[in-house]
Protein backbone atom coordinates (compact mmCIF):
# COMPACT_ATOMS: atom_id res chain seq x y z
CA UNK A 1 0.00 0.00 0.00
CA UNK A 2 2.90 2.72 1.13
CA UNK A 3 4.95 1.67 -2.03
CA UNK A 4 1.76 2.02 -4.45
CA UNK A 5 1.31 5.79 -2.28
CA UNK A 6 4.71 6.61 -3.08
CA UNK A 7 4.46 5.49 -6.77
CA UNK A 8 1.16 7.70 -6.94
CA UNK A 9 2.85 10.91 -5.35
CA UNK A 10 5.91 10.76 -7.46
CA UNK A 11 3.55 10.36 -10.49
CA UNK A 12 1.35 13.73 -9.46
CA UNK A 13 4.04 15.55 -8.95
CA UNK A 14 5.36 14.62 -12.39
CA UNK A 15 2.14 15.15 -14.14
CA UNK A 16 1.82 18.53 -12.20
CA UNK A 17 -2.10 18.28 -12.95
CA UNK A 18 -3.98 21.76 -12.23
CA UNK A 19 -5.70 21.35 -9.30
CA UNK A 20 -9.06 23.67 -8.29
CA UNK A 21 -11.70 22.57 -5.49
CA UNK A 22 -13.41 20.07 -5.68
CA UNK A 23 -17.26 21.14 -7.14
CA UNK A 24 -20.76 19.67 -6.19
CA UNK A 25 -19.99 18.39 -2.91
CA UNK A 26 -21.52 20.81 -0.68
CA UNK A 27 -24.55 22.49 -2.37
CA UNK A 28 -26.57 23.05 0.32
CA UNK A 29 -24.78 23.34 3.92
CA UNK A 30 -22.97 19.97 4.87
CA UNK A 31 -25.12 17.72 7.55
CA UNK A 32 -23.34 15.13 10.16
CA UNK A 33 -21.78 14.69 13.19
CA UNK A 34 -18.20 15.44 14.70
CA UNK A 35 -16.56 14.49 17.78
CA UNK A 36 -15.65 17.43 19.42
CA UNK A 37 -18.17 19.25 20.98
CA UNK A 38 -18.68 16.46 23.30
CA UNK A 39 -15.66 14.48 23.62
CA UNK A 40 -12.98 16.66 22.62
CA UNK A 41 -9.87 14.37 22.63
CA UNK A 42 -11.85 11.02 23.72
CA UNK A 43 -12.02 9.15 20.58
CA UNK A 44 -12.26 6.13 19.96
CA UNK A 45 -13.59 3.43 16.92
CA UNK A 46 -15.55 1.68 19.21
CA UNK A 47 -17.44 5.81 19.80
CA UNK A 48 -17.21 6.44 15.74
CA UNK A 49 -18.56 3.21 15.24
CA UNK A 50 -21.66 3.20 17.48
CA UNK A 51 -22.31 6.75 16.67
CA UNK A 52 -22.38 6.15 13.03
CA UNK A 53 -25.25 3.20 14.65
CA UNK A 54 -27.18 5.66 16.15
CA UNK A 55 -26.97 8.17 13.24
CA UNK A 56 -28.99 5.51 11.55
CA UNK A 57 -30.87 4.06 14.21
CA UNK A 58 -31.88 7.65 15.51
CA UNK A 59 -33.57 8.76 12.20
CA UNK A 60 -30.55 11.11 11.71
CA UNK A 61 -29.61 9.60 8.88
CA UNK A 62 -33.09 9.94 6.97
CA UNK A 63 -33.48 13.82 8.22
CA UNK A 64 -30.30 14.39 6.11
CA UNK A 65 -27.04 13.87 8.37
CA UNK A 66 -24.30 12.27 5.98
CA UNK A 67 -20.88 13.01 7.38
CA UNK A 68 -19.50 11.26 10.63
CA UNK A 69 -16.64 13.18 11.65
CA UNK A 70 -14.03 12.39 13.84
CA UNK A 71 -12.30 15.56 15.30
CA UNK A 72 -8.43 15.89 16.98
CA UNK A 73 -6.73 13.23 18.86
CA UNK A 74 -7.73 10.09 16.34
CA UNK A 75 -3.67 10.63 15.32
CA UNK A 76 -0.59 8.33 16.36
CA UNK A 77 2.45 9.34 14.87
CA UNK A 78 4.14 9.33 11.62
CA UNK A 79 5.95 5.78 10.74
CA UNK A 80 9.81 6.01 9.70
CA UNK A 81 8.16 7.15 5.96
CA UNK A 82 6.69 10.26 7.10
CA UNK A 83 2.70 8.56 6.77
CA UNK A 84 0.41 9.06 9.47
CA UNK A 85 -0.94 6.62 11.18
CA UNK A 86 -4.00 6.50 14.02
CA UNK A 87 -3.28 5.73 17.58
CA UNK A 88 -2.90 2.45 17.68
CA UNK A 89 -4.75 2.16 21.73
CA UNK A 90 -7.75 4.47 20.19
CA UNK A 91 -7.95 3.15 16.82
CA UNK A 92 -6.71 -0.45 16.67
CA UNK A 93 -8.59 -1.68 13.39
CA UNK A 94 -7.27 1.41 11.70
CA UNK A 95 -8.82 4.72 9.95
CA UNK A 96 -9.54 2.87 6.58
CA UNK A 97 -11.83 -0.18 8.35
CA UNK A 98 -13.50 2.14 10.53
CA UNK A 99 -14.17 4.55 7.46
CA UNK A 100 -15.69 1.22 6.06
CA UNK A 101 -17.53 1.04 8.36
CA UNK A 102 -19.23 4.10 8.31
CA UNK A 103 -19.83 3.57 4.20
CA UNK A 104 -21.54 0.42 5.30
CA UNK A 105 -24.18 1.94 6.99
CA UNK A 106 -24.59 4.66 3.62
CA UNK A 107 -23.02 7.64 5.22
CA UNK A 108 -20.20 9.60 4.63
CA UNK A 109 -16.68 9.83 6.82
CA UNK A 110 -14.61 12.44 8.32
CA UNK A 111 -11.57 13.42 9.54
CA UNK A 112 -9.30 16.22 11.31
CA UNK A 113 -6.33 17.80 10.62
CA UNK A 114 -4.29 20.98 10.98
CA UNK A 115 -1.97 23.61 8.39
CA UNK A 116 0.59 23.71 11.57
CA UNK A 117 3.16 21.35 12.74
CA UNK A 118 0.51 20.16 15.22
CA UNK A 119 -2.97 19.97 15.80
CA UNK A 120 -4.30 21.95 18.33
CA UNK A 121 -4.61 19.09 20.75
CA UNK A 122 -0.69 18.87 19.98
CA UNK A 123 -1.10 15.91 17.37
CA UNK A 124 1.25 15.60 14.38
CA UNK A 125 -0.11 18.53 12.01
CA UNK A 126 -0.12 18.44 8.14
CA UNK A 127 2.36 21.08 7.67
CA UNK A 128 5.02 20.07 4.67
CA UNK A 129 3.16 16.60 4.63
CA UNK A 130 0.25 18.07 2.60
CA UNK A 131 0.30 15.76 -0.61
CA UNK A 132 1.41 13.16 2.22
CA UNK A 133 -1.55 13.59 4.05
CA UNK A 134 -3.99 13.81 1.61
CA UNK A 135 -3.23 10.83 -0.47
CA UNK A 136 -3.20 8.91 2.61
CA UNK A 137 -6.76 10.31 3.32
CA UNK A 138 -7.72 9.41 -0.16
CA UNK A 139 -6.46 5.87 0.44
CA UNK A 140 -8.48 5.30 3.77
CA UNK A 141 -11.74 6.55 2.08
CA UNK A 142 -12.20 9.84 3.51
CA UNK A 143 -14.56 11.99 2.63
CA UNK A 144 -14.39 15.33 4.87
CA UNK A 145 -11.30 16.96 5.95
CA UNK A 146 -11.62 19.82 8.49
CA UNK A 147 -8.21 21.53 8.51
CA UNK A 148 -7.11 23.39 11.40
CA UNK A 149 -5.33 26.35 12.01
CA UNK A 150 -2.87 25.85 15.87
CA UNK A 151 0.39 26.12 15.25
CA UNK A 152 1.06 28.25 11.91
CA UNK A 153 3.51 30.47 12.62
CA UNK A 154 5.02 31.86 9.54
CA UNK A 155 1.98 30.38 7.78
CA UNK A 156 -0.43 32.87 5.40
CA UNK A 157 -3.74 31.22 6.04
CA UNK A 158 -4.84 31.84 2.12
CA UNK A 159 -1.86 29.51 1.04
CA UNK A 160 -1.83 27.03 3.40
CA UNK A 161 -5.48 26.47 2.68
CA UNK A 162 -4.84 26.43 -1.03
CA UNK A 163 -2.02 23.75 -0.77
CA UNK A 164 -4.07 21.10 0.92
CA UNK A 165 -7.00 22.03 -1.87
CA UNK A 166 -4.41 21.17 -4.03
CA UNK A 167 -3.25 17.98 -2.53
CA UNK A 168 -6.96 16.68 -2.04
CA UNK A 169 -7.47 17.84 -5.82
CA UNK A 170 -4.35 15.66 -6.99
CA UNK A 171 -4.94 12.72 -4.27
CA UNK A 172 -8.05 12.15 -6.88
CA UNK A 173 -10.84 11.36 -4.30
CA UNK A 174 -13.87 13.99 -3.92
CA UNK A 175 -12.85 15.59 -0.69
CA UNK A 176 -15.03 18.40 1.45
CA UNK A 177 -12.79 20.93 2.90
CA UNK A 178 -13.89 22.76 6.04
CA UNK A 179 -11.85 25.41 6.28
CA UNK A 180 -11.05 25.91 9.76
CA UNK A 181 -9.16 29.08 11.20
CA UNK A 182 -12.01 30.70 13.00
CA UNK A 183 -12.24 33.92 11.02
CA UNK A 184 -9.24 35.54 11.75
CA UNK A 185 -8.13 35.76 8.21
CA UNK A 186 -11.51 36.88 6.71
CA UNK A 187 -11.97 33.94 5.26
CA UNK A 188 -15.48 34.97 3.15
CA UNK A 189 -13.46 37.17 1.10
CA UNK A 190 -10.64 34.48 -0.25
CA UNK A 191 -11.66 30.94 0.63
CA UNK A 192 -14.60 30.17 -1.68
CA UNK A 193 -12.58 28.56 -4.39
CA UNK A 194 -10.48 26.63 -1.74
CA UNK A 195 -12.88 25.02 0.31
CA UNK A 196 -16.65 24.31 0.91
CA UNK A 197 -17.49 25.90 4.38
CA UNK A 198 -15.00 27.93 6.52
CA UNK A 199 -15.31 28.65 10.24
CA UNK A 200 -16.15 32.58 11.03
CA UNK A 201 -15.71 32.59 14.73
CA UNK A 202 -13.63 30.96 17.34
CA UNK A 203 -15.25 28.11 18.84
CA UNK A 204 -18.68 27.61 20.25
CA UNK A 205 -19.27 27.04 24.06
CA UNK A 206 -22.38 25.06 25.74
CA UNK A 207 -24.26 28.31 26.80
CA UNK A 208 -26.76 30.79 25.41
CA UNK A 209 -25.29 34.03 25.99
CA UNK A 210 -21.67 33.64 27.30
CA UNK A 211 -17.89 34.32 26.91
CA UNK A 212 -15.96 31.57 28.11
CA UNK A 213 -12.59 32.87 28.75
CA UNK A 214 -9.63 30.85 28.53
CA UNK A 215 -7.11 33.13 29.17
CA UNK A 216 -5.31 33.74 25.33
CA UNK A 217 -8.46 32.95 23.65
CA UNK A 218 -12.51 32.91 24.70
CA UNK A 219 -15.09 30.58 23.37
CA UNK A 220 -18.66 31.75 22.39
CA UNK A 221 -22.40 31.34 23.45
CA UNK A 222 -24.98 31.06 20.86
CA UNK A 223 -25.88 34.99 20.35
CA UNK A 224 -21.94 35.77 21.03
CA UNK A 225 -21.93 34.16 17.38
CA UNK A 226 -24.76 35.05 15.41
CA UNK A 227 -23.42 38.79 16.62
CA UNK A 228 -20.11 38.36 15.19
CA UNK A 229 -19.55 39.68 11.64
CA UNK A 230 -22.86 40.80 10.61
CA UNK A 231 -21.63 41.87 7.02
CA UNK A 232 -20.49 38.15 5.64
CA UNK A 233 -23.87 36.43 4.30
CA UNK A 234 -23.05 37.53 0.54
CA UNK A 235 -19.72 34.85 0.71
CA UNK A 236 -21.80 32.30 1.10
CA UNK A 237 -24.07 30.31 -1.36
CA UNK A 238 -24.37 26.92 -2.80
CA UNK A 239 -20.73 25.25 -2.50
CA UNK A 240 -19.53 27.64 -0.09
CA UNK A 241 -20.81 28.20 3.42
CA UNK A 242 -20.25 30.76 6.08
CA UNK A 243 -19.99 28.07 9.18
CA UNK A 244 -20.39 29.53 13.27
CA UNK A 245 -19.24 26.47 14.30
CA UNK A 246 -20.52 23.08 15.40
CA UNK A 247 -24.03 22.71 17.32
CA UNK A 248 -24.14 22.14 20.78
CA UNK A 249 -27.78 20.94 20.84
CA UNK A 250 -28.29 18.37 23.75
CA UNK A 251 -25.32 19.43 25.19
CA UNK A 252 -27.15 21.16 28.13
CA UNK A 253 -28.91 24.00 27.06
CA UNK A 254 -32.22 24.22 28.03
CA UNK A 255 -34.88 23.07 25.27
CA UNK A 256 -35.67 26.84 24.49
CA UNK A 257 -32.39 27.64 23.99
CA UNK A 258 -31.20 24.53 21.97
CA UNK A 259 -34.50 25.17 19.48
CA UNK A 260 -33.41 28.56 19.28
CA UNK A 261 -29.55 27.41 18.52
CA UNK A 262 -30.90 25.21 15.98
CA UNK A 263 -33.48 27.30 14.29
CA UNK A 264 -30.51 30.18 14.39
CA UNK A 265 -28.08 28.19 12.62
CA UNK A 266 -30.87 26.91 10.22
CA UNK A 267 -31.60 31.10 9.51
CA UNK A 268 -28.12 31.33 8.61
CA UNK A 269 -28.03 28.40 6.37
CA UNK A 270 -25.14 27.10 8.73
CA UNK A 271 -23.89 23.65 8.60
CA UNK A 272 -25.72 21.36 10.51
CA UNK A 273 -22.91 19.39 12.65
CA UNK A 274 -24.56 17.64 15.62
CA UNK A 275 -21.61 17.82 18.50
CA UNK A 276 -23.70 15.78 21.37
CA UNK A 277 -23.73 11.77 22.31
CA UNK A 278 -26.06 10.75 19.52
CA UNK A 279 -25.97 7.36 21.11
CA UNK A 280 -28.34 8.69 24.13
CA UNK A 281 -30.04 11.76 23.47
CA UNK A 282 -33.38 12.78 25.31
CA UNK A 283 -36.31 12.95 22.84
CA UNK A 284 -36.72 16.56 22.82
CA UNK A 285 -32.78 16.97 21.69
CA UNK A 286 -33.81 14.09 18.62
CA UNK A 287 -36.62 16.28 18.09
CA UNK A 288 -35.32 19.65 17.49
CA UNK A 289 -32.56 17.80 15.82
CA UNK A 290 -34.48 15.89 13.20
CA UNK A 291 -37.16 18.61 12.71
CA UNK A 292 -37.84 18.36 8.67
CA UNK A 293 -39.37 21.61 8.40
CA UNK A 294 -36.29 23.48 9.75
CA UNK A 295 -33.89 21.53 8.12
CA UNK A 296 -35.76 22.08 4.94
CA UNK A 297 -35.09 25.87 5.83
CA UNK A 298 -31.55 25.16 6.10
CA UNK A 299 -31.07 23.03 3.39
CA UNK A 300 -33.38 25.03 0.79
CA UNK A 301 -31.67 24.93 -2.64
CA UNK A 302 -31.83 28.92 -3.08
CA UNK A 303 -28.93 28.84 -0.99
CA UNK A 304 -29.37 32.17 0.80
CA UNK A 305 -28.22 32.41 4.21
CA UNK A 306 -30.63 34.96 5.86
CA UNK A 307 -30.25 38.58 7.56
CA UNK A 308 -31.67 40.47 10.15
CA UNK A 309 -35.15 42.51 9.72
CA UNK A 310 -35.37 43.96 13.23
CA UNK A 311 -32.22 43.92 15.17
CA UNK A 312 -33.31 45.32 19.11
CA UNK A 313 -31.39 44.52 21.58
CA UNK A 314 -33.49 42.71 23.35
CA UNK A 315 -35.56 41.06 19.94
CA UNK A 316 -34.60 40.22 16.72
CA UNK A 317 -36.50 39.19 13.45
CA UNK A 318 -34.33 37.21 11.01
CA UNK A 319 -35.54 36.54 7.61
CA UNK A 320 -34.10 34.05 5.00
CA UNK A 321 -35.65 33.96 1.17
CA UNK A 322 -36.63 31.00 -0.12
CA UNK A 323 -36.66 28.95 -3.22
CA UNK A 324 -40.04 29.62 -5.58
CA UNK A 325 -40.57 32.62 -3.67
CA UNK A 326 -41.18 31.16 -0.06
CA UNK A 327 -39.76 32.96 2.86
CA UNK A 328 -38.61 32.06 6.58
CA UNK A 329 -38.96 34.58 9.33
CA UNK A 330 -37.54 33.86 12.51
CA UNK A 331 -38.91 36.09 16.00
CA UNK A 332 -35.51 35.85 18.13
CA UNK A 333 -36.44 36.65 22.22
CA UNK A 334 -32.97 36.95 22.98
CA UNK A 335 -33.53 37.59 26.73
CA UNK A 336 -34.91 34.84 29.99
CA UNK A 337 -38.47 36.57 30.18
CA UNK A 338 -41.34 35.87 28.09
CA UNK A 339 -41.49 38.54 25.52
CA UNK A 340 -45.20 39.61 23.79
CA UNK A 341 -44.65 40.49 20.27
CA UNK A 342 -47.01 42.33 17.48
CA UNK A 343 -45.34 42.63 14.09
CA UNK A 344 -47.53 43.68 11.30
CA UNK A 345 -47.21 42.22 7.99
CA UNK A 346 -48.66 44.92 5.65
CA UNK A 347 -46.00 47.76 7.22
CA UNK A 348 -43.02 45.28 6.97
CA UNK A 349 -41.81 44.88 3.25
CA UNK A 350 -39.02 42.42 3.55
CA UNK A 351 -36.09 43.74 1.71
CA UNK A 352 -32.30 41.65 1.30
CA UNK A 353 -29.64 43.75 1.65
CA UNK A 354 -27.13 41.50 -0.51
CA UNK A 355 -29.25 39.65 -2.58
CA UNK A 356 -32.14 42.07 -3.87
CA UNK A 357 -34.92 39.49 -2.74
CA UNK A 358 -38.20 40.96 -1.43
CA UNK A 359 -41.55 40.45 -0.11
CA UNK A 360 -44.30 42.90 -0.48
CA UNK A 361 -46.86 41.91 2.09
CA UNK A 362 -49.23 45.11 1.20
CA UNK A 363 -49.23 43.29 -2.21
CA UNK A 364 -49.34 39.78 -1.81
CA UNK A 365 -50.81 37.43 1.01
CA UNK A 366 -48.75 34.77 2.25
CA UNK A 367 -49.68 31.74 4.52
CA UNK A 368 -48.04 31.29 7.36
CA UNK A 369 -46.47 27.97 8.78
CA UNK A 370 -45.29 27.45 12.31
CA UNK A 371 -42.12 24.92 11.54
CA UNK A 372 -41.98 24.13 15.82
CA UNK A 373 -45.88 22.90 15.58
CA UNK A 374 -46.06 21.74 11.66
CA UNK A 375 -49.28 23.62 12.05
CA UNK A 376 -50.80 26.28 9.69
CA UNK A 377 -50.99 30.03 11.63
CA UNK A 378 -53.54 31.66 9.38
CA UNK A 379 -52.00 34.35 6.99
CA UNK A 380 -50.21 37.83 6.54
CA UNK A 381 -53.50 39.59 6.24
CA UNK A 382 -53.75 40.45 9.89
CA UNK A 383 -51.19 41.15 12.12
CA UNK A 384 -48.77 38.56 13.92
CA UNK A 385 -49.67 38.46 17.60
CA UNK A 386 -47.39 36.27 19.75
CA UNK A 387 -46.08 35.22 23.22
CA UNK A 388 -42.10 34.27 22.97
CA UNK A 389 -40.94 32.33 25.50
CA UNK A 390 -37.04 33.42 27.36
CA UNK A 391 -34.45 32.53 25.09
CA UNK A 392 -36.87 30.95 22.24
CA UNK A 393 -37.89 31.82 18.59
CA UNK A 394 -41.43 31.49 16.55
CA UNK A 395 -40.21 30.35 13.37
CA UNK A 396 -42.23 30.40 10.37
CA UNK A 397 -42.64 29.70 6.58
CA UNK A 398 -44.58 31.96 4.02
CA UNK A 399 -45.65 30.78 0.84
CA UNK A 400 -47.82 33.14 -1.05
CA UNK A 401 -51.53 32.02 -1.47
C1 LIG B 1 -9.87 24.14 17.47
C2 LIG B 1 -11.13 24.07 16.64
C3 LIG B 1 -12.14 23.17 17.34
C4 LIG B 1 -11.54 21.79 17.53
C5 LIG B 1 -10.25 21.88 18.32
C6 LIG B 1 -9.51 20.55 18.36
O1 LIG B 1 -10.10 24.80 18.68
O2 LIG B 1 -11.66 25.34 16.42
O3 LIG B 1 -13.33 23.09 16.58
O4 LIG B 1 -11.30 21.19 16.27
O5 LIG B 1 -9.36 22.84 17.74
O6 LIG B 1 -8.33 20.62 19.09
Amino acid sequence: MKKILIVAMITVFALGAKAQKFEGLADTPPMGWNSWNKFACDVTEDLIKETADAMVSSGMKDAGYEYIVIDDCWHGERDSLGFIQADPARFPSGIKALADYVHSKGLKFGIYSDAGWQTCGGRPGSRGREYQDAMTYASWGVDYLKYDWCNTEGLKAEGAYLTMRDALYEAGRPIVLSICEWGDNDPWDWAEPIGHLWRTTGDIYNCFDCEEDHGTWSSWGVLQIIDMHPGIRSAAGPGHWNDPDMMEVGNGMTVNEDRAHFALWAMQAAPLIAGNDIRNMSPETLEILTNKDVIAIDQDTLGVQGYKHIDEEDYEVWVKPLAGGDVAVCFLNRTEEAMDITFDWATNKLVDPDFGHTTDFAQSRYDIYNVWTHKKAGNTKKALKASLPGRDVLMLRLSKK
